[in-house]
């Protein structure tokens, strides 16, 4: 079903035009430490170069963090690899149907009930109606919300509707899932009972990207990592070598430590072959 799921970049820019930049303070590109470069175009408008020169390949079975500072371009890169952006420059080419999760609450109608909001926010999601009437019942059992469910979101808390959005996230079967950081700010009491359902979203799904600052996280969730700086990709690799560059050494350990004590429940990288066994005898 999943066939050739992938994503390529070739040479891809993402600007953003400033038309009202005090363009003459403008003239030598200053780069601080967070946020993309500021450039110009070719009809010499200023443009924040959020991102330059990306060129990606990714396919089935990557999982791939994304690390880097405050404004470094990783949600722009989230949005170029999930078609919302398209490259200013160079060419983005997506084979697939994509879960983008940026944002928990996008899709969400304060007007309407729970059970309802679970189907909308389904639909967002790429899924069908059918799908997210099948999953509906587990979905409202995992969200504990019980009878809240029949009632609008508007009366729900900010908490409530995390684990009502959580619940339809971690229910989806995308064949490309991408993760801005937001997934990780859910109390770790529900966050606990969440991981399982993460992990097991992140197993199902084709291709995964995620854009965390949590390292724990990125280890649990990823096996490759791309450190992303003013706009460009300074650093890919392993998960650990990646954070170790970007962080330093005491969180490269870390990382080198949550790795070990997954490697008891998980296959290591090499023996991830089920799949592509699979895929090249498909039954
Ligand atoms: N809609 C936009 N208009 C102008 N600049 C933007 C826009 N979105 C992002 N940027 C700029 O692009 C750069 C990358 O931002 P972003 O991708 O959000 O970074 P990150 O997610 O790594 O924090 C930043 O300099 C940011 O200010
Ligand atoms: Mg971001």
């Amino acid at each position: 079903m999943t066939s050739q799921v992938s994503i390529e970049t070739h040479q891809a820019w993402v600007e953003f035009p400033i038309f009202d930049a005090k363009s003459r303070s403008l003239k030598k590109a200053f780069l601080g430490k967070a946020g993309g470069a500021i450039g110009r175009n070719q009809s010499d408008v200023v443009v924040v170069e959020a991102l330059r020169d990306i060129n990606l390949a990714l396919k089935e079975g990557d999982r791939v963090g994304l690390v880097g500072h405050n404004g470094a371009g990783k949600s722009t890169l989230l949005r170029l690899l999930s078609g919302i952006y398209e490259p200013s420059r160079g060419s983005a080419r997506i084979r697939g149907r994509v879960a983008p999760v940026f944002d928990l609450g996008v899709g969400m109608d304060p007007e309407i009930s729970g059970y309802e909001n679970i189907i909308i926010r389904g639909l967002f999601l790429g899924q069908t109606r059918k799908q997210m009437l099948s999953k509906i019942e587990e979905i409202a059992d995992f969200t504990e919300l019980g009878e809240y469910l029949s009632m609008p979101l508007r009366t729900y808390s900010t908490g409530m509707r995390v684990r009502l959005a959580m619940g339809v996230v971690t229910s989806i079967d995308p064949e490309i899932l991408l993760l801005d950081e937001g997934i990780g700010a859910v109390d770790a009491e529900f966050m606990k009972k969440a991981r399982l359902r993460l992990q097991e979203l992140v197993a199902r799904s084709g291709i995964l990207v995620f854009a965390s600052h949590s390292n724990e996280f990125l280890a649990q969730l990823c096996d490759s990592a791309l450190w992303i700086d003013h706009g460009q990709i300074r650093l890919r690799g392993g998960i650990e070598e990646v954070v170790r560059a970007y962080e330093g050494p005491e969180a490269g350990n870390h990382v080198a430590t949550v790795l070990r004590e997954l490697g008891a429940e998980r296959p290591a990288h090499g023996e991830k072959s089920d799949e592509r066994e699979l895929e090249r005898n498909p039954t």
